[in-house]
């Protein structure tokens, strides 16, 4: 059954412009305007800020709105979804596996592992909830051209699955620049309820950013983007009871002598909104170490897993 729509236009203040413009920004929940600051508001629909405050006042006031009490949160939360890795040991260093109602960021260097664990993912989030998954599907955005499909089918087959359903399952969409991914992610609404997905991936979030905004000058804006894109993404994490799993690259710092001198792109805006960080490091051979290194509610620790032909397992 398909959920009623909010009517945007139900808003005092919100004519049909303003309400195209909320739809395309990703605002067709009331709640998500209702969390809003009028600034961000402001900026995003080029209006201006006391508007933006009304607009805002307005749907609190529609929503009963001040404060929730703590019994509705827990009902929301209690919603959570987990998605196994196909690792366990792994599994149990994300607090479960990967949330829904949150955003999992893994970075680490080249060939650490993050794309696999995004393709396992793919398959593993369409598995009935007793084998790992939410009987859902996945949303995989493609900034790097790294999507294989051929891999994913090698890791369906090998679960006894039948690879062409779940390649079906999968709705890949590459971004060709951040304007374009930021453009993915606002579009992500409409498909992300019609096609049952409760997992988004995008792999790389930063490559775009990256390369489009190269200096210091343009580090603000760069910035700037991010923080509005990461916000894009929580809201749909928040509002659809959604997994959002990103990976990221690396930078190396010279500068340190001791110790490991890499870092994740994306600086404060990332390390503040994403929530959890897990760094991955190769081991010997098909095994890696995964780090737990930013978590609001879990032990921060490590553990060690495998890269096999079949997908990520845990070390035997
Ligand atoms: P970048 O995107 O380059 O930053 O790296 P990444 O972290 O996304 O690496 P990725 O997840 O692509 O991991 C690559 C590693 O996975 C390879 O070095 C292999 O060790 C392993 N791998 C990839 N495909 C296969 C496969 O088909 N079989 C097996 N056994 N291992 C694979
Ligand atoms: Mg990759």
């Amino acid at each position: 059954m398909k959920k009623k729509k909010f009517n945007l236009e139900d808003i005092p203040g919100v004519g049909p412009k303003l309400a195209d413009k909320l739809t395309e920004t990703g605002f067709t929940d009331p709640m998500s305007i209702a969390v809003a600051s009028p600034g961000e508001l402001a900026r995003i629909l080029e209006i201006g800020k006391a508007t933006a405050g009304k607009i805002i006042n307005n749907v609190r006031q529609m929503l009963k709105m001040g404060y929730t009490s703590a019994d509705k949160v827990w009902e929301q939360r209690k919603k959570i979804g987990k998605i196994s890795t196909g690792s366990q040991a792994l599994d149990e260093l994300l607090g479960g596996g990967v949330e829904t109602q949150a955003i999992t960021e893994t970075y680490g260097q080249f060939g650490s592992g993050k794309s696999q664990i995004g393709f396992q993912l793919s398959v593993n989030v369409q598995l009935p909830p007793e084998k790992g998954g939410l009987n859902a599907n996945c949303l995989f955005i493609d900034t790097e051209a790294t999507f294989r499909p051929g891999r994913i089918s090698q890791i369906a087959t090998a679960l006894g699955l039948d690879s062409n359903k779940i390649l079906k399952n999968i709705y890949v969409a590459r971004a060709y620049n951040s304007d374009h991914e930021v453009f993915l992610v606002e579009k992500a609404n409409e498909i992300i309820e019609d096609k049952k997905i409760r997992l988004l991936i995008i792999d790389s979030l930063t490559s775009h950013f990256r390369a489009d905004y190269i200096g210091r000058g343009e580090l603000a804006p760069r910035q700037q983007k991010l923080n509005k894109l990461l916000h894009h993404l929580q809201r749909l994490a928040d509002s659809m009871n959604l997994a959002v799993f990103v990976t990221n690259q690396v930078l190396s710092n010279p500068a340190i002598l001791f110790g490991d001198p890499t870092r994740p792109v994306g600086g404060h805006v990332l390390a503040h909104q994403s929530t959890y960080r897990i760094y991955l490091r190769k081991s010997s051979g098909e095994k890696r170490i995964a780090k737990m290194m930013d978590s609001p509610n879990l032990p921060p620790g490590e553990c060690i897993f495998r890269i096999t032909p079949e997908g990520i397992r845990d070390v035997k």
